[in-house]
């Protein structure tokens, strides 16, 4: 792992970029640092560098042109929609449902869907390591207020999760719930969030505490198919003049 300084509207952040060796030999890097010499040399006593990744079309995919220059035999991936952010580059492929078949040995991935992110997270099976970008930071009480403020909200209740931000950024609960289950399916032990400290073992502890109440079915689900009807056209709107969910859709999302 390599740490990388990111400052996001003023506040310090850091990044994590990700190096995984393949059963191949090859390497695949998650979320790329700059590349300095100190990092090449490294590299190079490691392997091929043959996959670069990002976690989303927002995160990871700063310094890609220095690879592509350095390895011209590496295949560089975009999250939908950062190829368009990115005309300087020319990609090798998109990242999709599936993991490629370069590395879907090694590593598993799930898109998060339902959300304004093209977020990615995976898992490293042989390791049992989940690797994210912006779904899960981890900002403890060592961390400057700002940052906290930002990764934990207002309250500064240290958790294991999205920022309020990126919570607030769901389109369609349902389906971004459904990838967050397959996640929570993954038998992972550490986690390397895409900001902030890694958990070495007994992570999925702390990732199901983040992440399990997050957009689960409540009776909020309930109101929101009542107030629906209610829009219907087809509906006898003096049924249902009015409802918790028809105001809370309208004022929240
Ligand atoms: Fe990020």
């Amino acid at each position: 792992m390599v740490e990388v300084p990111l400052r996001y509207s003023g506040v310090q952040m850091g990044r994590r970029m990700t190096v995984v060796r393949l059963g191949s030999g090859a390497l695949w890097i998650h979320s790329p640092a700059p590349l300095e010499d100190a990092l090449r040399v490294e590299l190079d006593d490691r392997g091929p560098v043959k996959f670069v990744v990002p976690a989303s079309d927002l995160h990871g995919h700063l310094f890609m042109e220095h690879y592509r220059v350095t390895y011209p035999g590496a295949q560089l991936f975009a999250a939908p929609g950062l190829a368009e952010k990115r005309k300087d580059l020319s990609f090798d492929g998109e990242l999709g449902c599936t993991p490629d078949p370069g590395w879907e040995t090694d590593i598993d991935q799930v898109p998060l869907e339902g959300h304004r992110l093209n977020e990615f997270t995976f898992f490293h099976r042989p390791s049992r390591t989940l690797i994210a970008g912006d779904l899960i930071f981890n900002m403890g009480s060592d961390r400057p207020l700002l940052t906290r403020l930002v990764a934990n909200g207002p309250r500064l209740r240290p958790r294991v999760g999205p920022t309020p931000l990126f919570r607030k950024s769901v389109r369609d609960r349902r389906a971004t719930r459904r990838s967050i289950d397959r996640i929570l399916d993954w038998d992972f032990d550490r986690v390397l969030p895409g900001h902030g400290s890694i958990i070495e073992s007994a992570g999925d502890e702390g990732v199901r505490g983040g992440l399990a109440g997050w957009l689960a079915p409540t009776a909020w689900g309930a109101n929101r198919r009542v107030a629906q009807a209610a829009l219907s056209p087809t509906a006898n709107r003096m049924q249902v003049p009015f409802s918790f969910g028809l105001r809370y859709e309208r004022t929240h999302f």
